[in-house]
């Protein structure tokens, strides 16, 4: 077999074959094909997309490129969730500990931020003392004490998407369905949880700039788990603009804190129970009224803050905090920017808010950068909210910044105030749990 071939049979749209596609991937991995080559089949990937079936044999080709996880060590039903990136989007820190205290199991493998999207393990990591690099042994255990566990991204899992990815990244060739569905559900099914659900982000801020082709990414996604054997189930959810009042990491994970202890009417809070019902439904704990149900009630009885709580302590974090969110890392310098007109806020651009907090040090801009966890911006209002000169429309933080000029300046761009009130689209446009 030559990668020669494959490449011009994918060129011309003719479809590979298992063995071919598992020829690729383990080219790719063991260095047999150069970049070159693999780069050219990507390209060729993105112009004639590839068949259900190929995108099954890819994903399952990349899922056994490397270790999978061995999760029989859990007592229950476990449940993952993977979003496709946002700006501010804590829903994994708000729904892990509400979908525990209902009696499913979450064992979680996360990922950093880069760029404007924001990584819960980064938010996590802001929590003093708490460690996302535990050993196997203690990753189950805190998921069978605490109902939820959450790690960074092993190496070991999926090397095939490590390096795939890297090069889709200076290749242009990232937002192709197919591959975007083989990367996210391959490093899905080595995580080998039962159940999944997909938070397939739409709008401004996400890869997928329109409703349309984030429900075809999430069919083919859902399409893929269940050839593979999972109960699977996709959102699109609206990434127009923050998700949230909150940007950053300490700050985020504050918030998520507030949703916790009670507040959960804001719409952080219910797209959060929302996500965490369609989870139990397929752990099988009940219809999506009767397990939002459930979800509240573990917020209002404290069930779950004292899960994320028992979670932090297993980590070796200050569980505390859940708590005193004041003893979280907190900023040395703020900045409030305020409306200079009379009118209503029109936008929250999102990539630009993910943008600023990162100049404020909350992201990266390469993968080596150093983060300020107490860097980030609160929003004080919500797209049509009327406003007049002088109202507070974010306050932005940081330790290491004291010229907040460039930070403020995006972020005032990023809030245009209009004279008419815009429409408001809900937060949750479709759920997919059949694949067409
Ligand atoms: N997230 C991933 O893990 N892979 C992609 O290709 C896109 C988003």
């Amino acid at each position: 077999m030559r990668a020669y071939d494959l490449i011009m049979k994918t060129r011309r749209g003719e479809p590979l074959t298992g063995a071919e596609i598992r020829f690729l991937v383990a080219g790719c991995v063991s260095g047999d094909i150069p970049d070159y080559q693999l780069s050219a089949w990507l390209m060729a990937v993105c112009f004639q997309s590839l068949t259900p079936e190929e995108t099954l044999e890819l994903t399952m080709a990349m899922r056994d490129s490397g270790d999978k996880m061995d999760l029989s060590g859990i007592r229950g039903v476990t449940a993952d969730k993977h979003s496709t990136g946002g700006v501010g989007d804590k829903t994994t820190l708000i729904l892990a500990p509400v979908v525990a205290a209902c009696g499913g199991y979450v064992p979680k493998m996360s990922g950093r931020g880069l760029g404007h999207t924001g990584g819960t393990i980064d938010k996590l990591e802001s929590i003093p003392g708490f460690s996302t690099a535990i050993p196997y042994g203690q990753f189950i255990d805190t998921v069978n004490r605490a109902g939820c566990a959450v790690v960074a991204q092993s190496g070991h899992l999926v090397p095939a998407d490590k390096k795939l990815y890297a090069l889709r990244d200076v290749t242009a060739t990232v937002d192709s369905i197919p591959l975007i569905c083989a990367s996210i559900m391959s490093k899905k099914l080595a995580m080998g949880a039962d159940c999944i659900l997909l938070d397939v982000k739409t709008g401004s801020g996400a890869f997928m700039k329109t409703e349309q082709e984030a429900v075809k990414l999430g069919q083919a996604m859902v399409r893929t788990a269940k050839l593979a054997g999972k109960r699977c189930r996709a959102v699109v959810t609206d990434m127009d603009m923050p998700l949230g009042s909150a940007v950053g990491n300490a700050i985020e994970v504050a918030e998520a804190i507030s949703v916790l202890q009670g507040e959960r009417h804001t719409p952080l809070g219910q797209l959060s129970l929302t996500l965490a019902a369609h989870m139990l439904v397929m752990c099988g704990k009940g219809s999506l009224e009767e397990c939002l149900a459930a979800a509240e009630r573990a917020v209002d009885s404290g069930e779950a803050l004292d899960r994320l709580a028992r979670m932090i302590g297993c980590q070796g974090g200050d569980p505390s905090v859940t708590e005193h969110p004041e003893r979280l890392p907190q900023a040395a310098n703020s900045f409030t920017v305020r409306a200079d007109r009379s009118g209503y806020l029109t936008r929250i651009a999102s990539e630009e808010m993910g943008l600023a907090a990162m100049e404020l040090g909350a992201g990266r801009r390469r993968a080596e950068d150093v983060l300020d966890p107490a860097a980030g911006l609160k929003l004080h209002c919500a797209v049509g909210d009327p406003v007049t000169p002088g109202t507070a429309l974010a306050t932005l933080y940081a330790s290491g910044v004291t010229d907040f000029s460039a930070a403020a300046a995006r972020v005032t761009a990023a809030m245009p105030i209009g004279e008419e009130r815009p429409v408001l689209q809900p937060l949750l446009r479709q759920v997919i749990d059949t694949a067409e």
